[in-house]
């Protein structure tokens, strides 16, 4: 058996994270492209695909923390991804994507929500400045 170097949920290779239908991690992925048998190369159902938004005021900041902490006391992979975005409206921004996600998104099969939570952020401030200046000077 060939070892897998691309993931078909994701939409990525695993090897270099280059879309499927490129070569390199930070080549725009060509969503267009099908196999021979006329299917669409990167799924319709794909993680970067259904995470996609075409409208750049739509765009989140992803920073996302895996964890592996090893078993757990029934035997269980105690490892993930804790997912932060950070967006100045998230009602327009990230709650849309995260409805498209809900709805079809092939990565589901292998991840299980376990939590989640939304912190009110000041925005930063300029050399000299201090944080929350903005909103209350
Ligand atoms: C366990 C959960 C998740 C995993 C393992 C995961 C993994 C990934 C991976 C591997 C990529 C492609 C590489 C990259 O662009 O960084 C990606 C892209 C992305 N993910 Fe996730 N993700 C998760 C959850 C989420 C959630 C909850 C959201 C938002 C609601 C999200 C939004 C996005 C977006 C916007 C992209 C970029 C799509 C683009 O290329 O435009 N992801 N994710």
């Amino acid at each position: 058996m060939t070892p897998q170097t691309h993931s078909f949920s994701v939409g990525r290779r695993l090897d270099s994270g280059a879309p499927l239908t490129r070569k390199a991690e930070h080549d725009e992925p060509d969503f267009t492209r099908l196999t021979a048998a006329g299917f669409p190369v990167i799924s319709e159902y794909a993680h970067i695909r259904r995470a996609r938004v075409k409208d750049p005021a739509m765009r989140i900041l992803r920073r996302p923390y895996n964890y592996d902490q090893g078993l757990t006391a029934d035997g269980r992979s105690d490892s993930g991804l804790i997912f932060a975005s950070y967006q100045s409206d998230i009602g327009r921004q990230f709650v849309p994507i995260q409805k498209n996600l809900a709805e079809a998104d092939l990565l589901n099969e292998w991840t299980t929500p376990i939590g989640s939570a939304v912190f009110a952020l000041p925005p930063g401030c300029s050399p000299g400045g201090w944080i929350g200046e903005t909103l209350l000077s």
